[in-house]
């Protein structure tokens, strides 16, 4: 089942869609390209709510604001988050309830700044202590930005690696991106789609570049994390 891991169609809550019609605009757009599965996943700072309780409940008003217009039924909808990594993150309360909703699985974002160790410590604290497997959204945006040692310190952790669909627009990013599906890096790809111009919803670019067998991987990377609790 095709799946869109990293998109912000949900209005009100982030940089993302800005009000309903957009957010049906781009659901309808990935129904367009096949993609029967999204995770919404809005981006999540510390500093900007009071707690998470207040996050989920604002994401909760988001949905349920498009839940009538939306082409996607209700299980083939995940609520989740983009967590960006800050000081601290994992020691704050309710971290653990920002998974992809009925999984195990969580999406966090490094910081754009140069890279440090205490971001790796903060992203292990959270796998560590909640048992759950973590996600790198967009890991090869940070080749820009950390150096190559560091990036393969990154790489060499038990997580899954997430890609934009954009990376293949370009050339570094998409060199560093087949480097990893060459070296069997378990990868799932997402849109990080955020409207219907600039950043619109693009699963027919990666059809392109990427081989059915890498695609199926990555959507099966949903079914392997599904908490046994929702399968029955
Ligand atoms: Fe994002």
């Amino acid at each position: 089942m095709l799946t869109d891991f990293h998109c912000h169609v949900l209005p009100f809550i982030d940089d993302g869609a800005k009000d309903v019609d957009t957010s049906i605009a781009m659901l309808n757009m990935l129904l367009s390209q096949r993609v029967l599965r999204v995770i919404a996943t809005p981006h999540f700072y510390a500093h900007k709510f009071d707690s998470v309780n207040d996050f989920i409940v604002k994401r909760q008003a988001s949905y349920d604001a498009i839940k009538p217009l939306s082409p996607y039924k209700d299980n083939c909808f995940y609520l989740a988050a983009e967590v960006a990594i800050e000081h601290g993150i994992s020691s704050l309360v309710d971290i653990d309830k920002l998974v992809i909703s009925r999984t195990n699985l969580i999406l966090l974002e490094l910081p754009y700044s140069g890279f440090e160790n205490w971001m790796l410590d903060e992203i292990n604290n959270i796998a560590i202590k909640y048992n759950l497997k973590v996600i790198i959204a967009h890991v090869h945006r940070y080749l820009d930005l950390y150096s190559d040692s560091d990036m393969q310190k990154i790489l060499d952790n038990n997580f899954i690696f997430q890609i934009n669909i954009e990376a293949f627009k370009n050339p570094k990013h998409r060199k560093f991106v087949k480097t990893l599906i060459k070296e069997d890096y378990p990868l799932i790809f997402g849109s990080d789609a955020h409207n219907i111009s600039d950043r619109k919803p693009n699963f027919l670019l990666l059809k392109k570049k990427v081989k059915p067998i890498v695609i199926e991987s990555s959507n099966a990377t949903m079914d392997h994390h599904f908490i046994r609790q929702f399968l029955f």
